[in-house]
Formats: C-alpha cells, sequence, structure tokens
C-alpha cells in the first residue's frame, strides 16, 4: 500500500496515464500529474483527488519548473514518452531531439532533481517505464528504441548504484498494450505471436516495483517476453526472424499511423 506516499506521474493524460493513476490512487497514493493536455489532466486530477501540474518535458525550462512546483515526493513513474516511430530521416532534426528529451533527458532530469531528498530521507524509489523496445530493435523505430534502451540502461545503472540507500530504481518493459495507447490508438491487430498485454498489467508492474524494487520487470505474453530477451542477446537472429513475418513492418506501420505525434 502506497498510503501516505506521494507519487509524481508523468505521461498522466495518455492512454496508460490514466489506468497507472487510477491504480496508484487506489493504492492509497497522493498522486501529483503532469501532461501537456491541461483539461485531460485537470479532469484525471478531479477524479483521483490529485494536484496537476502541466508541463511540456521537451522544455528543459518547464521540467525546472515541474521540478520547483512539485516539491518533494516519494516516488517518481516516469511514463511520458512520444512514439518516436519512423525512418530517421523522415524527422527534422527537432523532432528527433524533442523525442531524445521528452522520452529520455526528462526523465533523467526528473530522477536528477528528485533523488536527493529521497537519499536525505533514505527512502523512495524511481519507476522508469521503458518498452520491450528497450530490449530488441525492430526498423522504423530508430529513435524509440535509443530512447527506451537509454532509459533501461539508466535505470539498471542507479538500481545498482543506490543499493543500500534505501531508495529503490528500476525499469518496467512492456510489450504492445491494448485497448489504450500508443500502440492501440494505430488500430493495427494484436501483433502475430507477441500479442498485448493488458493496461492493468502494466500498472501491476509499476507498482510491484515500487513496492519489492527488482531492477527490472518485462510485461507480456510469455511469447512476446521471450522475443525480447533473443532479440536483446541476438539482434541479426531477431532481425532475421522479422523478415520472415514476426512484427514484419510494424514500425512503419505504427509510423504511419503516429505521424500526429512527433
Ligand atoms: N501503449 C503501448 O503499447 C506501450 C508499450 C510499451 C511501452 N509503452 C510506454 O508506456 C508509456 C505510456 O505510453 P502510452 O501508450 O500511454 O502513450 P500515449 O497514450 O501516447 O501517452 C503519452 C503521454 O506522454 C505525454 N507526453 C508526450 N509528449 C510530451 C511532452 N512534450 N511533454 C509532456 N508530456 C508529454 C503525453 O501527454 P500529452 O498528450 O498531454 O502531451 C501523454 O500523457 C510510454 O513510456 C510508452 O513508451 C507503451
Amino acid at each position: 500500500m502506497l498510503t501516505g506516499r506521494t507519487v509524481l506521474l508523468t505521461g498522466a493524460t495518455g492512454g496508460l496515464g490514466g489506468t497507472l493513476a487510477r491504480r496508484l490512487r487506489a493504492s492509497g497514493a497522493e498522486l501529483v500529474l503532469t501532461g501537456r493536455r491541461e483539461a485531460e489532466l485537470a479532469a484525471l486530477a478531479a477524479e483521483t483527488g490529485a494536484r496537476a501540474i502541466p508541463a511540456d518535458l521537451s522544455d528543459a525550462a518547464e521540467v525546472h519548473r515541474l521540478l520547483v512546483e512539485v516539491g518533494a515526493v516519494d516516488v517518481l513513474v516516469s511514463n511520458a514518452a512520444l512514439p518516436g516511430t519512423g525512418a530517421l530521416t523522415s524527422f527534422t532534426a527537432e523532432q528527433a531531439q524533442r523525442a531524445l528529451d521528452v522520452n529520455l533527458g526528462a526523465a533523467v532530469a526528473l530522477a536528477h532533481g528528485l533523488l536527493p531528498r529521497m537519499l536525505s530521507k533514505r527512502s523512495g524509489s524511481l519507476v522508469f517505464v521503458s518498452s520491450l523496445a528497450g530490449l530488441t530493435p525492430t526498423p522504423h523505430t530508430s529513435l524509440y528504441n535509443a530512447t527506451k534502451f537509454g532509459l533501461r540502461g539508466f535505470a539498471l545503472s542507479l538500481h545498482e548504484e543506490l543499493r543500500g540507500t534505501g531508495v529503490g530504481a528500476g525499469v518496467v518493459l512492456p510489450g504492445f498494450v491494448r485497448d489504450v495507447g500508443m500502440f492501440a490508438e494505430t488500430g493495427l491487430p494484436d501483433p502475430r505471436l507477441f500479442g498485448t498485454c493488458t493496461p492493468d498489467a502494466v500498472a501491476d508492474a509499476v507498482l510491484r516495483m515500487i513496492e519489492t524494487n527488482p531492477a527490472q520487470l518485462l510485461v507480456g505474453p510469455f511469447t512476446s517476453r521471450v522475443g525480447a530477451r533473443l532479440g536483446s542477446l541476438a539482434p541479426a537472429l531477431a532481425f532475421r526472424l522479422q523478415r520472415l513475418g514476426l512484427l514484419r513492418g510494424i514500425g512503419r506501420q505504427m509510423a504511419d499511423a503516429q505521424q500526429h505525434k512527433r
């Protein structure tokens, strides 16, 4: 239970953000929610009794303002992200930088800003929502892979660095999520063999990470977790399987549906 603990949740206005906010609140957490869309943020804050602090995480000054306004929190759930799908050359330099800033830079800056107080209290938790794309690459997702691999490395390093301090850190790696969020919004069918997981399964992992501090948790059907680990161990073999049909063209198809989110 998170009774009496304050949680800062980024990406609260997104598909997974709503589920995460409701589940964290149901566990007793006091929430501080952030996102860009002010009306959606205000509605979710009213529903969950949260503080809402709108902020654009692609802007370092906004990240700093968020840190000042939020003050001390017990838990960071870093969940905001842009899809970052599409051929690298299809992005402008500004769009590419924005994906790096929102998905990785802001997560690092928030952890950097919040950690000192957690360390002085010898208590706290930093949870980073990455993706199975933080383990295995696919074509036409290079920016997304870069940020999700980066987030995973950052979280795992911190996990061990913080051992014995009373502060936990770890990374949650969901596969494709159904019903809500950036994959469901594409309207694409469930990826063959990989399948999908529920938003609640991601929330289960986030809550478990806060409570028990594992270094990383993979979320998704068995085949997706095995496939992602294979892609991590043997990318050339994984690419061969992808060319044979597994996840074939998924990055390009997602990019077509996610052009507006750059
Ligand atoms: N859905 C999936 O299948 C899936 C699978 C694996 C991992 N994940 C990960 O799960 C997390 C949540 O994904 P989702 O599916 O909920 O995505 P989503 O529905 O697209 O929501 C993305 C969230 O990020 C926020 N965001 C984007 N740009 C921002 C910016 N410049 N400043 C502040 N906030 C910004 C959005 O806020 P505004 O809309 O208010 O700007 C929104 O709240 C992400 O880290 C994603 O990579 C998702």
